[in-house]
């Protein structure tokens, strides 16, 4: 009715609302010198616009609300377990839905009853929480993205693709006993929140099956791919985003979600799956560490929240709008000569700061340098993807990371159009003095997950 239109609007009202927080450009540096240079050490009020994450961070609707009220919060068999168990059946079709707290609780849960040493796990990317739990358990997990993945400039419908012949060949060097499962990222966060086809997806069921392997999803962000689908893929568009999503689901045998993306909530997960023996461990893995299997972790109305959110998500208007504000952001970078990822993903935008600070060698973190000059420009705070997060140092030598990017993750129904383009404009500021900016050291970190702790300073 309204396609007329070009201007593609928030499909929302606002009734409630938070402060910015502004700060002086004086107070900014002080603020980033006292956080040694670490985004994730500041204060959140003393940040304009938050791009850190889509994670948690998304804003719930009114009847969201109205089901926080309406939670159960019996410990065992409350009447939110029941609604939000259907939710996700009716959804995915999987016979088996266990809550968790969030999506890293139903990782631990899953691999440590699939996992186990000598076991491999293939994916299009492993995201880092599901890399950690499985070799926490003494498996070896392996990325099998399409090789255009890794070409930013290159503009692709799908390049959340899984390699097919890679994944073909290491099945049969591996042999299929030592598989313990493939998990399909929808999207790949880990490679610029790029969309997996459906033929893709149908095609790794296929090889799967073949060798009695199982496939999970890894569904964060399920509807945002499912659209994608509708808008690219060749006999989707006039499906509905739930139609696509059931179709995604019916290829894997269960799926592990991260509710604080996909089902715009603050906290939550869950695991779904049709094989009732590991549901049976994994429930009892369940009660060790999460809770009780009907609240696993969460309260009543968390459980409702979620339910209520994974219809939500799956709005053509909500999604459309989404998929679009992602999109304006990325042009209107482009329009600044700042590169980016190709295309812009579903949840965010990335910088490819390699390209934009090419004076700055990866060593000296040109993406975390960006990160925190975006801040002192204009308070925006941004997560830096690159050789502070994956670098290595192995017998004193620095091994930098395949990239230096920067993710600015766009966090749902929270800014207007306005705010991002404030942020464009930052990118402006910041383009025209790109020469000046310089790199960083580290000064202390530790080993595991060094990005969140690490203390840094300027380097000339
Ligand atoms: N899988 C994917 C694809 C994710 O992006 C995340 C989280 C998880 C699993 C883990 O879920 O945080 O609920 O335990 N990604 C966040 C991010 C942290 O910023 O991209 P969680």
């Amino acid at each position: 009715m309204y396609s007329k239109y070009k201007t593609i609007i928030e499909p929302f009202k606002i009734k409630s609302v938070e402060p910015l927080g502004f700060t002086t450009p004086e107070e900014r540096k002080e603020v980033l010198r006292k956080a040694d240079y670490n985004l994730f050490k500041i204060p959140a009020d003393k940040v304009l616009i938050d791009l850190l994450t889509d994670s948690g961070t998304g804003a719930m609707s009114g009847e969201q609300w109205a089901c926080i009220m309406r939670g159960d919060e019996s410990y065992a068999g409350a009447r939110s377990f029941f609604t939000f168990e259907s939710a996700i059946k009716d959804l995915t079709g999987y016979k088996e839905v266990m809550p968790t707290h969030q999506g890293r609780a139903a990782e631990r849960i899953l691999f440590s009853i699939v996992g186990g040493e000598g076991k491999v796990f293939l994916s299009n990317s492993h995201f880092d929480t599901t890399r950690a739990n499985i070799e926490a358990t003494g498996a070896t997990a392996i990325d099998l993205p399409i090789q255009e993945a890794l070409d930013f400039e290159k503009s692709l419908d799908f390049k959340g693709d899984m390699d097919l012949v890679a994944l073909q060949k290491i099945i049969e060097e591996k042999g299929p006993a030592s598989i313990a499962m493939v998990i399909i990222t929808v999207t790949n966060n880990s490679l610029g929140g790029q969309p997996v086809s459906m033929k893709n997806i149908s095609e790794v069921s296929k090889i799967c099956k073949k060798h009695n392997i199982p496939i999970f999803l890894d569904a964060a962000r399920f509807a945002e791919n499912a659209y994608f689908i509708k808008l690219r893929e060749k006999g989707y568009s006039n499906k509905t985003p739930k139609e696509i999503a059931k179709e995604m689901f019916s290829y894997a045998e269960g799926c592990l979600m991260s509710a604080k993306k996909d089902a715009i909530v603050n906290i939550g997960g869950f695991l779904a799956m049709n094989n009732s023996t590991w549901a049976k461990r994994a429930r009892e893995v369940e009660i060790l560490g999460e809770g009780f299997p009907t609240y696993g972790g969460l309260a009543g109305r968390d459980l409702e929240a979620i339910a209520q959110g994974l219809t939500e998500v799956l709005e053509e208007e909500y999604l459309n709008y989404r998929i679009m504000s992602v999109a304006y952001l990325g042009s209107g970078l482009r329009k600044q000569g700042v590169p980016i990822v190709e295309p812009p993903g579903g949840h965010a935008v990335y910088v490819n700061a390699k390209k934009l600070l090419s004076h700055i060698p990866p060593e000296k973190f040109p993406g975390q340098a960006l990160v925190c000059e975006l801040y002192l420009e204009a308070g925006i705070r941004a997560c830096e993807i690159g050789s502070l997060m994956f670098g290595k140092t192995n017998n004193g030598k620095f091994e930098p990371a395949p990239m230096e990017l920067v993710r600015l993750a766009i966090p749902r129904r929270v800014y207007t159009q306005s705010h991002i383009d404030f942020v464009v404009e930052a990118f402006e500021n910041l383009a025209k003095k790109k020469n000046t900016i310089q790199g960083l050291k580290i000064v202390e970190s530790s080993p595991v997950l060094a990005h969140f702790t690490a203390r840094l300073a300027p380097v000339r």
